[in-house]
């Protein structure tokens, strides 16, 4: 269950895997786990990075004992207060009472309303710097990714970033924990999905923090989940920079429909088939009621072209439907195309809730929205060779 590895003579990065717990904050579906990180820094004087979530492994605290080799640990640097990584702070403070806690002022006062008054407490503002004998550390604050205590350590001495959440990923470290000892492409899709669940509704603090970063040579990214990148973490820089500005894959086109008794299904396959016609072959199709949002979220932010499609209901949206798309506002998306789709028996509701959805979010509207009365029959779906064109070649 637990990893151990130097990243350097001095670093060492210490991983819990979690396979048990089955949603991320209680609501992300976690299929393949998720690694906890934390880092250790055994030089003249000693640091902790961090702790993992609470509960995850039994011998936390014999790891660090064991990586301390019986010296005494001066500095509990936390980087990021989420219980999913100050899990073990209250161990790590019995085990060595006399440590220093070091943070901004925001950490304290998170730090407090958990863990009650801090005996010992440094400050430190952005920029200031800590030497621990060999290293030097500094601070970059990372206010809101994805909390507003969030901050990075830096050392100086190896160019090693310690990036909290960001550059993050889910799924468990399979014996691999470095970028250069894991097939990375079947992490891809699990990082952008931990980035739209978690991070990407800060992705303007995200671009904030990677400007600050500008200029900083980076050696190494030490995130407080899943993988260490000591050989290209230029790749996952690239990576969040891509999806903090959302951008997307020109070519990608997700179709997400709410369909109760299968007629806005079989409009959503007929459009598919229309814009497949059409060249586009990179096209998802997702039952809203199937696929968890969490994935959703996910292609949404990896396709340029979006279609919904919801049946009528209540007068409003299928609210699945409407669940996912107050998900999008809230995430803040921006910048993509759409079309839409629906159906409905008497008064509508999906297709003209769907609008005012399109309208709120600034994305483009292309072609005409087409919302079936009744049975989705082919004299009804003729339309939809028009708005496939629409879609697929409007710029
Ligand atoms: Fe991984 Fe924001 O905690």
């Amino acid at each position: 269950m637990y990893n151990t590895r130097k990243l350097t003579d001095t670093v060492s990065c210490i991983g819990v895997n979690d396979r048990v717990t089955p949603l991320f904050e209680s609501m992300w579906p976690l299929p393949n786990g998720v690694a906890y990180n934390c880092y250790l820094i055994n030089d003249e004087k000693t640091a902790l990075l961090d702790t993992v979530k609470l509960g995850t492994t039994p011998n936390f605290i014999e790891t660090v004992e064991t990586i301390l080799d019986g010296k005494k640990l001066d500095y509990l640097i936390v980087n990021h207060v989420e219980l999913d990584h100050a899990g073990e702070f209250r161990t790590i403070l019995e085990r060595y009472p006399e440590v220093m806690v070091v943070g901004n002022a925001k950490t304290k006062q998170i730090l407090e309303c958990y863990f009650g008054e801090l005996k010992s407490f440094f400050e430190v503002k952005e920029g200031d710097e800590i030497s621990l004998g060999y290293h030097t550390l500094t601070f970059y604050f990372a206010t809101w990714v994805h909390w507003p205590e969030v901050m990075m350590t830096y050392s100086k001495t190896e160019k090693i970033l310690f990036s909290a959440d960001a550059f993050g990923t889910y799924g468990t470290m399979d014996g691999g924990v470095f970028d250069d000892e894991v097939n990375f492409d079947y992490y891809l899709d699990e990082m952008r999905r931990y980035y739209t669940n978690i991070v990407g509704k800060y992705s303007k603090f995200v671009q904030k923090a990677l400007a600050k970063l500008e200029g900083v040579e980076i050696k190494a990214i030490c995130p407080l989940h899943g993988i260490v990148w000591r050989e290209n973490p230029k790749r996952v820089i690239s990576l969040y920079d891509n999806w903090s500005r959302w951008n997307a894959d020109e070519d990608a086109v997700v179709i997400i429909y709410g369909s109760m008794y299968g007629n806005t299904a079989i409009i959503a396959d007929a459009l598919a088939r229309e814009i497949s016609k059409l060249g586009v072959k990179d096209i998802r199709v997702y039952d809203v009621a199937k696929t968890h949002i969490s994935t959703l979220l996910s292609e949404v932010w990896r396709c340029k072209g979006v279609v919904l499609g919801s049946c009528a209901y209540n007068a409003g949206m299928f609210p699945l439907m409407s669940h996912l798309t107050e998900a999008i506002i809230h995430a803040g998306l921006k910048d993509r195309k759409v079309a839409l789709f629906g159906s409905y028996s008497w008064n509508g509701g999906g297709v003209r809730n769907l609008k005012k959805f399109v309208e709120e979010t600034g994305w483009t509207l292309t072609g005409e929205p087409l919302d079936v009365k009744g049975t989705a029959t082919q004299d009804k779906l003729t339309p939809l060779t028009e708005l496939a064109k629409a879609f697929v070649f409007h710029k």
